[in-house]
């Protein structure tokens, strides 16, 4: 089995209103992006990391972590699902000849991965139908129509999705494509495989592995970068 990552960083970070792509934000002296990479980079048993940049993107080839020699770079497009498929097709050009390769899809907005998590996804996804990590919801859940509750739901069914996500390589890049062929709205790339009747695993992953996404949860990831004592 080859491992490959890729790290879709092609998104304008619209609701962070920050004036220039949140993944460039600085957090605890280094900007945002290098942090969720740098995971992928520890662990030598990643043949190499496909970063996907905007193509106005004039910041990253600017971070010290540019010149890395396992980081490749592509560019995405308008949707993350496009950006995601652009990576992919990377990792094809550059696996080409083997047969089983992996890849991890992981946001560019989440600096707080740790490795062990990574490693414990890789363990524990299955080898035909992926794996995801995710946590159980905590809160109450209520399915509303406009504003009025309709009923609480069992929450023991429902997960949120976290990345990184882990599928293999070629089916991963059919679903997408069958996703975008339909017009299908994709948030991530466990729902693409679902579609294409793959069962993906849920791995237990955790709480501070948190998608920066509004100004306040900037602080959150400083808090548990902090904590990871990094
Ligand atoms: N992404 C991407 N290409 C896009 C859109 C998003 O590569 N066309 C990436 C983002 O850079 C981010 C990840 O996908 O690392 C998750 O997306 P999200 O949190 O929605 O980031 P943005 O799209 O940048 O933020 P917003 O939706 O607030 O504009
Ligand atoms: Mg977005």
């Amino acid at each position: 089995t080859r491992y490959w990552a890729v790290i879709p960083a092609a998104g304008g970070g619209t609701r962070m209103n920050s004036g220039r792509p949140k993944q460039y934000l600085s957090l605890k002296d280094r900007a945002l992006i290098e942090w969720s990479i740098q995971p992928f980079l520890d662990a030598e048993w990643i043949d190499g990391v496909v970063l996907v940049l905007a193509r106005a993107d004039s910041e990253f080839a600017r971070l010290p972590i540019a010149r890395h020699p396992r980081i490749l770079t592509t560019l995405g497009g308008g949707a993350r699902a496009e950006s995601v498929l652009a990576g992919l097709e990377v990792v094809a050009e550059r696996s080409a000849g083997f047969k089983d390769v992996q890849v991890l899809v992981h946001d560019a907005a989440r600096p707080c991965l740790h490795g062990s998590d990574m490693e414990r996804l890789c363990e524990e996804a299955d080898d035909d139908h992926g794996g995801i990590l995710a946590l159980p919801v905590s809160d109450t859940l209520k399915r509303a129509r406009q504003h009025k509750i309709a009923e609480t739901v069992d929450r023991a069914f429902y997960w949120r999705a976290q990345t990184p996500q882990l599928f293999r390589l070629e089916p991963l890049i059919r679903a997408l494509k069958e996703c975008a062929e339909h017009g299908l709205p994709v948030t991530d790339e466990a729902s693409a495989m679902e579609r294409a009747g793959y069962q993906p695993r849920l791995v237990r992953g955790r709480e501070s592995n948190i998608k920066v996404t509004y100004p306040e949860d900037l602080q959150l990831a400083g808090f548990w970068l902090a904590q990871a004592q990094r």
